[in-house]
């Protein structure tokens, strides 16, 4: 049914149901409808996502990627959120491969063209016994910034640790980065959508090309219509 509640996007990357990375996206459906938004979910684990195939001409396609799965479903889910969280766990000192599949496909296959994700609030939370959760932090925060998201300063990164076998949410430090993290950036939502409902313009520019082509210096022609009407507006 539509909705016209700021939606958040939890993106799970592991594979284990009920385990620390459910218990964290859960605690966050809980703030995230107390603040009066929509969270949804979207276990990779539960859709069919292929790893990349040994074509190797992802650099070079100029439209998405040929392999048939679930990745264009959940790619649209994206497209229709305010924010996105992505929820990891890490294994092997890197993120579960859920999730590095995912990455690989979704950045790749689809994301690069046109930037979508361009201007949502995204938001970052890593599960682990201790070991280099800020390395993965670190690399999803790349990711979205690749993707030209807004990432809310809101305190220390949500790492949050559980060293027994049983899931628990028991570290209160990094449920306290949580919890500041999830309140930000419905907050930022909130101000985003205000901006939009008063202007009619996205807040900032969306430029849509790809990285990898020339850009004209920033003082030259504008890029697209959107630049050029956010150029006027605080001209
Ligand atoms: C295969 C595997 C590899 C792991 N590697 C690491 C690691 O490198 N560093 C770490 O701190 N924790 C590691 N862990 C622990 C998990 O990151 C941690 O238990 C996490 O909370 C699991 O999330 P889940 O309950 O959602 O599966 C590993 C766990 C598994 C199963």
């Amino acid at each position: 049914m539509p909705t016209n509640r700021p939606i958040i996007l939890g993106i799970c990357g592991s594979e284990r149901a009920g385990g620390n990375t459910d218990l964290a996206l859960e605690y966050t459906r809980t703030l995230v409808e107390q603040r009066g938004a929509e969270f949804r979910v979207i276990h990779l684990r539960e859709h069919r996502i292929s790893p990349c195939s040994p074509c190797g001409d992802c650099n070079y396609r100029t439209e998405p990627c040929g392999l048939r799965d679930d990745m264009p479903a959940v790619v649209e889910q994206m497209r229709q959120a305010d924010g996105i969280i992505y929820a990891v766990p890490v294994h092997g000192f890197g993120p579960a491969h859920l999730m590095q599949v995912f990455i690989e496909r979704a950045g790749v296959g689809y994301l690069r063209f046109q930037r979508p994700l361009a201007n949502k609030v995204g938001g970052i939370v890593i599960t682990s016994r201790r070991y280099s959760d800020s390395a993965v932090h670190s690399q999803l925060v790349d990711n979205l910034l690749l993707n030209r998201m807004i990432l809310v300063g809101s305190g220390f990164p949500a790492l949050l640790r559980n060293t027994a076998p049983q899931p628990a949410l028991t570290d209160r430090e990094g449920l306290d980065a949580l919890d500041r993290m999830v309140h930000r950036m419905v907050d930022m939502v909130g101000l985003l959508r205000h901006h939009a409902q008063e202007t009619g313009l996205p807040p900032l520019p969306v430029d849509d090309r790809n990285e990898r082509t020339s850009r004209p210096a920033r003082n030259s022609v504008p890029a697209t219509e959107d630049e050029g009407a956010v150029a006027q507006s605080l001209a």
